[in-house]
């Protein structure tokens, strides 16, 4: 019987850089979703992909919640849920090359200009994230707001690390699982534009 508490795994201290199969019973590929909500994508991709393992960070406390709740309800072994803020674990408690696959769908927009700073993506935010990337990994990003979507495009269309590729090539969009994040649907029943990008880091160089 899987209960929240299975589901939870708290923010480690200060310092501390975790070893993310230590959460699972046995290990396989680890991707993470970063603002996961209402865990909606979360709880479809792990339920369809049993051989994944599922890191979901949410900062909203009651999504968080509700997040680990439903896969506690689902009876869901594969996911953990992390309530913390993304850019701070990211940067500092992750080790290098363990994320096959980092799931970042509609990030919030701060669409004020003065507010753009917020922004989680952004420079050291951005060199984090590709350290954690195993070589080959794939980076999805997904938002319902041009303005910020054309950013995230050129912040990580300049990395030379990173490779373009076609979307519905991606493990995501090619599977049967893609049911869609709850932004993408509730924005999709609105008629609004949803632009998605995916990214593969090439093998490092020596
Ligand atoms: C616009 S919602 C999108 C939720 C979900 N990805 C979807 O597509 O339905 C953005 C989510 O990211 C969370 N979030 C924003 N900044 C975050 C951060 N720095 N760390 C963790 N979660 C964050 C918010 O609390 C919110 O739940």
């Amino acid at each position: 019987m899987v209960t929240q508490g299975d589901i939870v795994v708290n923010p480690p201290p200060s310092g501390v850089v975790v070893e993310p199969m230590a959460w699972f019973e046995t290990p396989g590929p680890f991707e993470l979703e970063i603002g996961c909500g209402k865990g909606g994508f979360l709880l479809n991709r792990a339920r369809t992909n049993p051989h994944l393992r599922f890191l979901g960070i949410e900062w909203a406390n009651k999504y968080y919640l509700y997040c680990a709740d439903r896969m506690a309800r689902w009876q869901i072994t594969n996911v953990r849920v992390m309530r913390t803020d993304a850019k701070v674990f990211v940067m500092n408690h992750l080790p290098p090359a363990c994320v096959s696959v980092l799931h970042l769908y509609h990030p919030d927009p701060w669409p004020k200009k003065r507010h753009h700073k917020r922004r989680l993506v952004q420079g050291g935010f951005v060199d984090a994230a590709l350290r954690a990337l195993v070589p080959g990994g794939q980076w999805l990003v997904q938002s319902d707001h041009a303005e910020y979507f054309a950013q995230i495009q050129r912040l990580l269309g300049e990395r030379p690390e990173l490779e373009l590729t076609p979307w519905n090539e991606t493990d995501c969009q090619a599977g049967p699982d893609w049911a869609g994040t709850n932004y993408e649907v509730k924005y999709s029943k609105q008629g609004c534009e949803i632009y998605r990008a995916a990214y593969i880091l090439r093998p490092r160089l020596k």
